[in-house]
């Protein structure tokens, strides 16, 4: 066996061993599920169709779907349909946008309105931006930050191609960025991360990019940047922070870190109106402990219809509360 595949072996049994600790009686079910096709949520953004007309197409064109939300408005696509949804009319001219069921629970958690101020510190590719504007239905504003210049520019054909009408994008580190952009009422940082949640764990050629020191490496930028999108925050905003990792260092511990360093937020519970499968922060996990408050975060396990994510929906008091 070549060194190369050995150490990708080595890798995948270490994460294994890691997701039975964290998840004692679910570990197999969410290897499974993280292994298999699973259906896909469609956007329909509301500047440029109409939800039952979308669906009435789709399913005219042998596309089955049903209604899963109406705010925002989203299809949902079962697995073997998939790849027919994605390479629609619709999705190619930028009337729906195709993503994880799990992605717009993250939005739906931050729940924007027209009266927003927005900004969505890590865009690229734009799926989170296009939830946002569509809750929004257009109005208001959201600023997307990009920091890799050939993500940037996937995300401006994104909004080219769906026509977003609130949104301004710009290129650059969001650390940087803030002191620049004013104040929002409302922050996403979809945080970089190591992915892990999205790895397929047949392939074992998957583990190759995944350690614990990338994991260690991601926690220390997502630190980072959230020090500055608290900046950006408005006194009585809302931040939602989210990653697509089950590793509790880049989840559970930099709330705990956050929530130490920045008094002024607060966790409120995370709704979920997608009725995805969930389980609450931990409190204890791989030899650590965290605050109590960590269990209103939201870990969504993945099934057929979704990926995984972790959520946190946090409020910043207002000055004259403090
Ligand atoms: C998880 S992805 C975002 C996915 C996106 N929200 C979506 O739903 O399509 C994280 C993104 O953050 C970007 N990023 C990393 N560090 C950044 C920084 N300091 N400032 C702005 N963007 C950054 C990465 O290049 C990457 O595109």
């Amino acid at each position: 066996m070549a060194r190369a595949e050995k150490r990708a072996l080595a890798l995948r049994a270490r994460f294994c061993a890691r997701l039975a600790a964290l998840y004692p009686e679910k570990a197999d079910e969410i290897l499974q599920a993280q292994a298999m096709p699973r259906g896909i949520a469609l956007l329909v953004l509301p500047w440029r169709a109409e939800l039952a007309e979308a669906q009435a197409q789709l399913r005219q064109d042998g596309v089955p779907n049903e209604v899963l939300a109406t705010q925002p408005p989203i299809l949902f696509v079962p697995a073997h349909a998939r790849a027919s949804a994605v390479r629609h009319r619709l999705c190619e001219e930028g009337i729906c946008y195709a993503m994880d069921a799990a992605s717009l629970a993250v939005v739906m958690a931050l729940a924007p309105t027209p009266a927003d101020r927005v900004l969505d510190a890590c865009a690229a590719p734009g799926g989170k931006t296009l939830a946002l504007a569509a809750m929004m239905q257009g109005k208001g504003e959201i600023v997307a930050v990009e920091r890799a210049k050939a993500r940037f520019f996937k995300l401006r054909a994104v909004l080219a191609r769906t026509r977003a009408p609130n949104v301004k994008a710009h290129m650059g580190d969001v650390r940087r960025l803030v002191p620049r952009l004013g104040a929002f009422s409302c922050v996403l940082v979809d945080a970089p991360c190591s992915t892990e949640a999205r790895i397929n764990p047949e392939d074992a050629q998957a583990f190759r990019y995944w350690s614990e020191r990338k994991i260690a490496e991601c926690a220390r930028r997502q630190k980072s940047i959230l020090a500055a999108a608290v900046k950006a925050l408005a006194d009585g905003g809302r931040l939602v922070y989210a990653t697509c990792s089950h590793a509790p260092e880049e989840n559970e511990a930099v709330l705990a870190w956050l929530l130490m360093r920045a008094p002024e937020l607060s966790l409120a519970p995370a709704p979920n109106p997608l009725a995805l499968p969930t389980q609450p922060g931990l409190c204890e996990a791989l030899g650590h402990r965290y605050p109590a408050p960590v269990q209103q975060a939201m870990r969504i396990l993945p099934s057929a219809r979704n990926g995984a994510m972790f959520l946190a929906l946090l409020r910043k008091s207002r000055a004259a509360s403090r």
